[in-house]
């Protein structure tokens, strides 16, 4: 039996969560749920962003599946991004977004790439200060930290290859002309790691090049490794090209239980309507399946919702009338 700790969150993680786990529960699978608070909401009314229950609740689960949380853009005394507290306090250094096709007029056709983007340092390593009026963020790489998610980055390359019959391939994206003590660093412990896998076939590319390609070729990118600012950029730029932020999900994954959420935010622009789009945060389940080891419900769950979209059933940010609802009980019915 599997414990699942759920954490909608604020705005349209409160419609896409619970979605996700009622198609769960029908999937007669050995799991429980267990519902916990974070995000702005819960600031507001405990003074706590992710209080201490909530991260008891994480800390004894198989696995985290999140929504997403609302942070302000400007300093709110006390207020920490949940899922940045998270991702610290399990030390869950690798975001894995996969980006692939999906059937529907929204989605451009031959991608299926996954970004591999080192999730606890970079630029959003917290180190952020104000000297009058000049402000400055401190940009931390480590060996430690690059080696294990180019390795990370290496092993999901294998077993792509190995699942898709393809030779494997990677392409390391940073910035080393500009950067080249911070990112000359991660770029040579890339390339060093890259030599333990000779059989991978290696690529680099300036961030800004790979921005390019991403629109131009992505079809040529099967798993790309970059720090975290870049691969949160290159992430959301990726989704796009399949449908937008609806429909991306995401694992955080590293040495405490892992954070299953999808690539989007709040969006407090359409929360309340029921119109959220729940493809995100199923797919994010089906990546926690596959983790937990329910391999063939994984599979199962992914092709219920690809049948679902190319019976042309989709929300609106995909050009549809589908609601939420909707959308959850037609992907259950195909998983009866
Ligand atoms: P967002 O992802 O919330 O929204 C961007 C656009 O995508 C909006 O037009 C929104 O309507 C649309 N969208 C997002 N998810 C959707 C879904 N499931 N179905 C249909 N349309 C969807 O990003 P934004 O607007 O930059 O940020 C809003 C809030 O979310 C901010 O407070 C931000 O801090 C937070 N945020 C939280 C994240 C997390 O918890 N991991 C990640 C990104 C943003
Ligand atoms: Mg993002």
């Amino acid at each position: 039996m599997k414990t699942i700790c759920l954490i909608p969150g604020d705005g349209v993680g409160q419609e896409v969560i619970p979605a996700a786990a009622e198609v769960l529960q029908t999937m007669d699978l050995d799991l429980t749920f267990i519902e916990a608070e974070a995000g702005f909401a819960c600031f507001e009314k405990k003074g706590n962003a992710l209080p201490e229950t909530t991260l008891a609740c994480a800390r004894r689960s198989d696995a985290v599946l999140f929504g997403a949380t609302s942070s302000p853009s400007t300093i709110v005394p006390g207020y920490r991004s949940p899922i940045l507290a998270l991702r610290r306090e399990f030390d869950l250094y690798a975001n894995l977004r996969p980006v692939f096709s999906l059937p529907g007029d929204f989605s451009r056709p031959g991608i299926d790439m996954l970004i591999v983007r080192e999730n606890t340092e970079g630029l959003y390593s917290g180190r952020e200060r104000r000297e009058g009026d000049t402000a400055i963020a401190e940009r931390v790489i480590t060996r430690q930290g690059s080696e294990r998610i180019v390795r990370t980055a290496c092993l999901q390359a294998m077993a792509r290859a190995k699942l898709r019959g393809i030779p494997p391939s990677l392409t390391i994206v940073h910035k080393a002309n500009v950067l080249k003590i911070t990112d000359g660093l991660f770029r040579e412990c890339a390339l060093q790691v890259t030599t333990e896998f000779p059989e991978i076939k290696v690529n680099e590319s300036l961030v800004d090049s790979a921005a390019m390609k991403l629109v131009k070729s992505p079809e040529s990118i099967d798993v790309l490794v970059t720090t975290n600012l870049f691969g949160d950029i290159l992430s959301d730029e990726a989704s796009a090209l399949v449908g937008g932020l609806g429909v991306t999900p995401s694992a955080n994954v590293g040495t405490g239980t892992p954070v299953f959420e999808p690539v989007h935010g709040s969006a407090p622009d359409i929360a309340g309507q029921g119109i959220a789009n729940p493809v995100g945060a199923l797919l994010s389940s089906e990546l926690m399946l596959e983790r937990l080891g329910f391999v063939e419900a994984a599979g199962r769950l992914r092709q219920a919702v690809v049948d679902t979209l190319s019976k042309g059933a989709c929300t609106a940010d995909l050009g549809g009338t589908t609601t939420t609802k909707q959308f959850t009980r037609a992907v259950m019915e195909r998983l009866k």
